[in-house]
């Protein structure tokens, strides 16, 4: 089939090239000249594995293009993507202004029949919203239908996920328009979920928000298990083999970021608040995770007795999470600004990011650091070696965010490891606390 996807961000970009290696002709087009630029010489724009390798080959194979115009790229296409942006908006509601534009710009362009199929995370009703937009503004008479498709990728396994997701969501209100998406992933052979378009919308806003929960849920128990003098770890590994519960997004640690989870989150309880339902459950996920990176600061502060003026620290790991460069409401920002604000001289390093504290190499980092702290779990770290870290550093003291370091080797080699929810030594179990009262 021959396609067309707005937006060449971390969505628009992977679906593009997905959609031409299936075999279908996709032309991509963004209002950003620099971006199209440098895809159209196949060097991708964002840091995801794998999809230098799968860009190259298409655009040779003439499978895939990029364009900024829209004539273009619309020209005798059957199926149109919206993939641009839904950032947060005023008050934690999605902002919907890029998805309006492009609206605008495909009513003012498109001159034959054609399906407008919405990957974009948007609010429930906006796909209605969506449709009702394009056919008021037509330059032509013709038809349009408005498909929901939500995207489920997860940045760092992007290519995995868009050839071996879990499932495919199509909402529609025309079964044709529904079927004609459906026919486009055939090749993908993945199961495919068919719903109106309301729900398709819903799907992907609940999904979000419950793994959010599920995170929250675990760092709050971490908080507990610091006290009582639990493992987090275990406890996460004890609670996932049951299968109700499962193991993932079980691990404790500094909290989300990233595009996707801190704004749906907000969007989806704003949405609620505006039809006067509370979704408590959501609120609490999103308070406990602006705490937790605060929390995390404050290990670091109580292990300096309170001051960390002039103390040399390494953060390890700039991106919001590994195998990408997003840095969008990345853990890492905070954390730097509020141990820079108390005096601390910090040094960062990540594989693929850079910031104005960045070091060049890991070894830069670390040298003569005071404390060590692991912010991403990048896998460069997880397998760095340690014993010669620690000849590096000036006090081997590390703080584990993500709880991914080996800690028993890490204990072994002399290090003082603090990690999220493992303080065991300090451990004030019931016993101690009964003891304490009496
Ligand atoms: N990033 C993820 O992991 C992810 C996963 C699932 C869903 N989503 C959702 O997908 C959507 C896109 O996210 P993203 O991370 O790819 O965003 P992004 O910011 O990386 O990319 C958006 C792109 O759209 C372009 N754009 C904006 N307005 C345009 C217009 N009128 N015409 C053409 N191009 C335009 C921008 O220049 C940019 O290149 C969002 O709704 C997001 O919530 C993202």
């Amino acid at each position: 089939m021959k396609v067309a996807v707005i937006g060449t961000g971390y969505v628009g970009l992977v679906t593009g090239t997905l959609l031409a290696e299936i075999g279908h002709q996709v032309t991509c087009m963004d209002i950003d000249e620099m971006k199209i630029e440098q895809l159209r010489s196949g060097i991708p724009t964002i840091y995801e594995p794998g999809l230098e390798q799968l860009l190259k080959k298409n655009l040779e194979k003439q499978r895939l293009s990029f364009t900024t115009d829209h004539a273009t790229a619309f020209e005798d296409v059957e199926l149109i993507f919206i993939a641009v942006g839904t950032p947060q908006g005023e008050n934690g509601q999605a902002n919907l202004s890029y998805i309006q534009q492009a609206a605008r710009d495909i009513a003012q362009t498109i001159d034959h029949n054609v399906t407008v199929v919405i990957k974009s995370t948007v609010t429930p009703g906006t796909n209605d919203y969506v449709e009702k937009e394009i056919r008021e503004h037509l330059a032509h008479s013709i038809t349009v239908h408005v498909v929901s498709n939500p995207e489920f990728l997860r940045e760092g396994h992007a290519i995995e996920d868009a050839f071996h997701g879990d499932r495919i969501v199509i909402g529609s209100e025309q079964e044709e328009a529904g079927n004609l998406v459906e026919d486009l992933y055939t090749p993908l052979q993945m199961p495919i979920v068919r719903t109106d378009r309301r729900s398709a919308e819903m799907i992907k806003y609940a999904a979000n928000a419950f793994l959010a929960v599920k995170i929250s849920y675990m760092n709050e128990i971490a908080n507990l298990c610091d006290k009582v003098g639990a493992d987090v770890t275990a406890v996460a590994d004890g609670m996932g083999m049951d299968k109700r519960i499962g193991r993932d997004f079980l691990n404790a640690g500094i909290g989300y970021g990233g595009s996707c989870f801190p704004k749906d989150t907000e969007a989806i309880a704003h949405l609620a608040n505006d039809q006067a339902i509370q979704l408590s459950i959501v609120e609490s996920a999103i308070r406990t995770n602006k705490a937790q990176r605060h929390k995390f600061v404050d290990k670091v502060f109580r292990f300096f007795k309170g001051n960390i003026t002039n103390k040399k620290i390494a953060v390890l790991g700039l991106a919001f999470k590994p195998n990408t460069d997003d840095m969008r409401e990345a853990p890492s920002v905070t954390i730097i600004s509020e141990l820079q604000k108390h005096g601390a001289i910090v040094r960062a390093y990540d594989p693929i990011v850079t910031n104005e504290c960045s070091s060049v190499t890991l070894q830069d980092c670390v040298e003569n650091a005071d404390a060590i702290l692991l912010v991403t779990e990048w896998q460069d770290f997880l397998a760095a070696d340690w014993a010669i870290i620690g000849t590096q550093v000036k006090e081997k003291n590390i703080f584990d965010g993500r709880n991914a370091l080996p800690m028993d080797m890490l204990k072994q080699l002399g290090w003082t490891y603090i990690g999220v929810g493992r303080e065991r030594k300090q451990s004030r179990g019931f016993q101690e606390n009964r003891e304490d009262q009496q």
